[in-house]
């Protein structure tokens, strides 16, 4: 094992400190919390957007491009020491792109914000990056101080190079971008319009809050052609160009020539911004105040209006310190609704920290924009995002109910979904268009978490349309019923749910039948017709989320429908244990034929992570021990070193009738990766099943916070990754894509309900705790509907799992069901 780290925990200050510049994979953070958003890595590359990484991109990032991580908003100090070259030293605070060794280095990735502080030759400059809470904007605060004993001059080059909004077409159409960039440059701001004349009503702009002494718009002129980031030409000169950019490139940069006496400390404040106008309001008018017709504007100037306002909003360093104030005050509240002492304080820093954090981000962003989603590739996923809500409902609720609207308006009158939509617009995205027949169900799995966290029944009697048609409307009750429904209505042969497109696992591609490298596994057009093909980890996932729209129908006097719903969750039941057990655990799926995926008889592919998982949590032959056996097939098969893998033995070979999950290498992605989405649900599956020990050993297996290795683990050691390579991979452990995933709703349910066991409910909160015999004691606080309950959970027996008395409030309580009720309660429980 390699014992290297490259930071630690600053639990204190909710921060994860990076020590080393030389990360083994770019460790980065998210900005913003609502509209405007920018990833910034651990030496401030990355980029913003509004909204929609694909369609409102405001600066511009190149993935994958050499090295890693080229691009982002740099600054470049330069220290004259003399007259000549070699005098001169030029560094950058966050190491990159100069890479010039510094005397010291240090990147705090916080809630929504990132500061990062280098010192080199006695100079200190430090950066703090981030998006005040309902701006356009993300501020930079430069602090510039004079560690040494003489007067330093100094000059400072800010950097951003501007994308031309359309994230996809600006890697592409360069016939045309050549020529359409534009800007302006007003005393220190730098405002970038292309397309601004035609069809768009929105530009950004880049202001500093002192005068500047120079600048540069065009790319060219400022780096040179011959040069790269680490050596642009304006900046190894020390003398700015004052380019402006007509097509090619535009950027931003900023020159400004700083004195520091020693001591001496020097704030500068930077806005990248962004502004969207009315079409009556994008110019000045040409006489003042006078506008009656779009004649009256003087179209040679963008209206510059909201960006000033903006700026003088962040003009000095209390206006700023003010806001960043706020935000964090607003993190305090955020992450005060639920904290646990549990005595394991890398516990306690994911439950109360980091997975919720992460869950912020997976809700803001679904799978778009990381690292490794390059924000033009995918929107908000219909599945996903039920997931990830589920994550988030306690945080801000209202904002997952406007969520749970945008989803349900993407469905169609016959339960189907789009599998995607576009944040921006909200609409499906018809390249990739619906036949994932799990979909539907998640729609009931993030209602009812929203209910059940709110006690908002009101949302199901809000009109929702499909497929977002005006006139289609519909209650969001019978969105859920109707979904309840498209999987009773479309099932296989065995009475089995059939798959569609895909179910989860959007690789076991069953009715794909693709010979052709040249189309995508995920969008090429299927062939279901006469398939065969069904799945057990939808029939799982409907007896699950069958029941919540049982108890739901029930809750809402809808005896009748609970009833008939019922039924068919019993011969769900009924299917899967005739047809979907092997013996030793759950099946994976019937293929397009009826044959068996996941059997102990397949040579390849003998189990299935997802099924297991499933119907397991669904209890689905609980009494004749199907879900202990199941979960013994896992830890025997699946479970290694790092987390369990998704299907064992691994595939070998390219199997037509399956699809993309056999096209990736052995121990990569969905053929046999630890994909650490579907962990927990094998660790929620061990606490149905009372197995408390195997619940919590597994949980740190696929716990960010424990990794031990690193330099192994590769990416972020703060927030759970998609996929760790498995056992049949070259590097078991190995981590990749991380940040966008559902592991954090995930990894958040299984903590917080499933193993500490602090579980919403229509009446109040369950209590029902699974832990390993070891725990003693903890506490857990959570604010629930303006009721505010310090729990305590002792297990003096040492047990897994049981709960034998409540004391609410001094009182016994019968049952484990705390109720809902304002103010500030007590809650002692007992195990055993
Ligand atoms: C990705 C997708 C998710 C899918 C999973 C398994 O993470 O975002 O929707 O379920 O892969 O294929
Ligand atoms: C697949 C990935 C899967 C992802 C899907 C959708 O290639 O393996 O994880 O969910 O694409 O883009």
């Amino acid at each position: 094992m390699n014992n290297k780290t490259y930071g630690h925990f600053d639990d204190a200050h909710r921060e994860y400190v990076i020590t080393d510049p030389q990360t083994p994979w770019p460790w980065i953070n998210y900005l913003g919390n609502e509209d405007f958003f920018s990833l910034i890595s651990n030496t401030a590359g990355g980029y913003s957007f509004f909204k929609d990484a694909k369609f409102r991109r405001i600066t511009r990032y190149r993935y994958n491009g050499v090295p890693m991580d080229n691009g982002g908003r740099y600054f470049y100090i330069v220290e004259e020491r003399g007259e000549s070259k070699e005098e001169r030293i030029v560094w950058n605070p966050g190491w990159k792109p100069c890479k010039t060794p510094l005397d010291s280095y240090e990147c705090r990735h916080g809630m929504s914000y990132t500061r990062i502080t280098g010192q080199k030759n006695s100079v200190e400059a430090s950066v703090l990056f981030f998006v005040p809470l309902k701006k356009w904007c993300e501020v930079q605060k430069v602090t510039l101080k004079n560690l040494s004993n003489e007067t330093k001059q100094l000059k400072l080059f800010s950097f951003a190079e501007w994308c031309l909004w359309n994230a996809a077409t600006d890697m592409e159409n360069f016939q045309r971008n050549f020529s359409t960039g534009e800007v302006e440059i007003d005393g220190s701001v730098i405002y970038h319009k292309t397309e601004y004349k035609e069809r768009r009503n929105h530009y950004a702009y880049y202001s500093v809050n002192t005068p500047i002494q120079g600048f540069d718009t065009d790319r060219e002129s400022f780096v040179g052609l011959y040069n790269e980031f680490d050596n642009p030409d304006a900046v190894m000169e020390g003398r700015p160009r004052n380019s402006v950019a007509h097509g090619w490139s535009p950027i931003a940069s900023h020159y400004i020539e700083v004195e520091l006496k020693p001591g001496e400390q020097k704030d500068f404040i930077f806005l990248l911004g962004y502004v969207e106008q009315p079409q009556e309001e994008k110019y000045a008018p040409k006489t003042p105040g006078l506008i009656t017709s779009l004649g009256d504007l003087d179209r040679t100037f963008i209206n510059k209006v909201r960006a000033q306002q903006t700026i003088a909003e962040f003009d000095t360093v209390e206006k700023v310190d003010k806001a960043f104030a706020e935000l964090a005050a607003f993190w305090d509240d955020l992450l005060d609704r639920y904290t646990a002492k549990t005595g394991n304080e890398a516990l306690d820093r994911m439950v109360n920290i980091w997975n919720q954090y992460q869950c912020m981000v997976t809700f803001n962003f679904s799978r778009s924009a990381s690292f490794f989603e390059s924000g033009v590739g995918r929107g908000m996923g219909f599945r996903d995002s039920n997931q990830d809500l589920v994550g988030f409902v306690h945080q801000i609720p209202s904002r997952a109910r406007e969520r749970i609207i945008d989803i349900a308006s993407t469905q169609f009158p016959d339960g189907g979904c789009y599998h995607q939509y576009q944040p921006l617009t909200k609409r499906g995205n018809n390249d990739i268009g619906g036949g994932f027949n799990d979909d539907p169900c998640w729609l009931i799995f993030g209602t009812v978490a929203y209910i059940k966290e709110t006690g908002d029944f009101s949302i199901l009697d809000e009109m929702v349309p499909f497929d977002n048609q005006p006139g289609s409307e519909v209650t969001l009750f019978d969105h859920l019923r109707i979904s309840f429904n498209h999987v009773v209505e479309n099932l296989g042969p065995h009475k089995l749910p059939l798959i569609g497109r895909a179910d989860w696992n959007d690789c076991l591609n069953l009715n794909c039948f693709s010979w052709d490298p040249n189309e995508s596994f995920q969008t090429t057009e299927n062939n279901s017709v006469g398939s065969k093909a069904e799945s057990l980890m939808i029939a799982g996932l409907f007896v699950v989320t069958g029941k919540q729209y049982v108890e739901l129908c029930q809750q809402i006097g809808k005896g009748v429908e609970a009833q008939r719903a019922q039924k068919e969750i019993d011969s769900m039941i009924e299917a899967v244990k005739q047809h979907g057990w092997d013996g030793e655990w759950y099946l994976r799926a019937y293929d397009f034929y009826g044959n068996k995926i996941g059997s102990n008889e397949c040579e390849e592919g003998k189990i299935f992570i997802e099924s297991q998982g499933w119907c397991g949590m669904a209890g689905i032959g609980q009494e004749e021990g199907m879900v202990d056996r199941a979960l013994d097939s896992c830890k025997k098969y699946l479970d290694s070193e790092h987390g369990m893998v998704l299907n064992n033995p691994a595939f070998t070979t390219y199997h037509v009738e399956m699809g993309e999950i056999s096209s990736y290498p052995a121990g990569y992605k969905e053929n046999a990766g630890i994909f650490c989405h579907n962990n927990p649900w094998v660790i929620i599956a061990d606490t149905v099943a009372a197995r408390g020990n195997d619940a919590w050993e597994l949980y740190q297996k696929i716990s960010p916070v424990f990794i031990k290795d690193q330099t192994l683990h590769k990416v972020e050691p703060y927030v759970n990754c998609q996929m760790v390579a498995g056992k049949d991979a070259a590097r078991p452990g190995e981590g990749k894509n991380s940040w966008l995933t559902g592991t954090a709703a995930w990894m958040w349910l299984t903590a917080s309900q499933y193993i500490l066991g602090i579980k919403p409910a229509y009446d109040g909160l369950l209590i029902d705790p699974c832990v390993p015999q070891t725990a003693k004691e903890y506490t857990v606080k959570r604010k629930f509907r303006g009721g505010e309950y310090l729990i305590t959970i002792r297990n003096p027996k040492g047990v897994q799992k049981g709960v034998s008395s409540i004391i609410f409030d001094g009182q016994p309580l019968q049952g484990n069901v705390v109720p809902a009720a304002e103010g500030s309660h007590t809650v002692e429980v007992t195990m055993g």
